[in-house]
């Protein structure tokens, strides 16, 4: 398959796209770097150095002779979007081209309006451009469970069936988000969900390589939660704490306005049912992390992991 892969130079972007081309599909990213922007901004930056994206990409396909094509540019100019996709005729597009933090979304007012702005603008380019040029792409989307806030019941993939006065409806689950950024998805979601019933287009949320190469039908908007476990933050601290001897737990005031705990129960069944094998929080894994975290200690500044803003306050 041909995919592009926008965002391609980030945290979930740049492994999908290495991925994908090694099993074989031809491979473009989209990128315009902003993320490295608010880093420069903020003065943070990854735990493990991160190349350039020329330079990765000349390394990949030194490594594998496997060429995956850059395009640099923002996704919200629409000419930009549609000269890409025209250019490469994607089978598949994943969009990650998003301002992704929620903390950095409740900053400020400008930053407030600038992760709205780019989220939803992006992929209102994105679906506008889709239609435009081959309505049969298949778009594959990642939304965030923070969108769904704490509900009493559980989370349904997608949809939930209800039954008001003695008719019976199915909906786009409630969504209650407690930041800017998730807010942003809402909206992400419900522009989506009236693209794909208007203009016949295909999505798929939370899910990559096993949605990519099992599409839904033209005209479904299908959901799925890419959840294999869940737990409250105390019981993974308490997790991470038992690791390593003598480590203790230190409980800060919750910034947040998320509550620590009370009941959380997301519905995980369809990627499962494609084939995903679930890969749990486990000791191994977490020291797996630590030894990397460890190799590059030098490079954390402790300070900068300080909760500094109380979101019940606007900025
Ligand atoms: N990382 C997670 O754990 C996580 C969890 C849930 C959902 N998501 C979603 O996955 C997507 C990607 O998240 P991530 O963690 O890889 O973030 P990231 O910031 O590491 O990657 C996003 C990339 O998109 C680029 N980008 C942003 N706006 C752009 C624009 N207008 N035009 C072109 N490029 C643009 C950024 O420069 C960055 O390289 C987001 O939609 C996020 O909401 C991520």
């Amino acid at each position: 398959m041909r995919i592009m892969v926008l965002g391609g130079d980030g945290f979930c972007g740049w492994p999908t796209a290495l991925h994908l081309s090694a099993q074989g599909h031809h491979v473009a990213v989209a990128d315009n770097f902003a993320h490295r922007r608010f880093d420069r901004e903020l003065g943070t930056g990854s735990l493990v150095p991160i190349e350039d994206l020329r330079t990765r990409l000349n390394v990949w396909e030194e490594l594998t002779g496997k060429g995956i094509i850059p395009y640099v540019g923002d996704v919200c100019d629409y000419g930009f979007t549609r000269r890409i996709i025209t250019a490469f005729q994607p089978d598949a597009i994943v969009h990650f081209a998003e301002q992704c933090s929620a903390p950095y979304s409740m900053l400020d007012y400008d930053h407030a309006v600038y992760t709205q702005t780019n989220n939803v603008v992006s992929t209102l380019s994105v679906l506008h451009a889709i239609s435009r040029i081959n309505p049969g792409i298949h778009l594959v989307k990642l939304g965030s469970m923070g969108v769904y806030g704490w509900p009493n019941i559980g989370v349904e993939e997608g949809w939930l069936e209800v039954e008001h006065k003695g008719r019976r409806e199915v909906v786009l689950y409630p969504k209650r988000a407690a930041d800017f950024y998730h807010l942003s998805k809402i909206y992400d979601s419900h522009n989506i969900d009236f693209a794909v019933s208007a203009w016949q287009l295909r999505d798929t949320v939370r899910c990559v390589q096993l949605a990519c190469e099992n599409p839904p039908e033209q005209g479904e908007y299908r959901v799925f939660n890419q959840v294999t476990e869940t737990m409250p933050p105390v019981q993974v601290a308490e997790l991470v704490a038992g690791c390593f001897p003598g480590a203790a737990i230190v409980k800060l005031p919750n910034p947040r306005v998320e509550p620590d705990d009370g009941y959380y129960n997301v519905v995980h069944t369809k990627l499962e049912q494609l084939g995903l094998q679930p890969h749990l929080l486990s000791a191994e894994l977490v020291h797996s992390l630590a030894d990397i975290a460890k190799r590059y200690a030098h490079r954390v500044r402790p300070e900068l992991l300080q909760p500094t803003y109380d979101w019940h306050q606007a900025a």
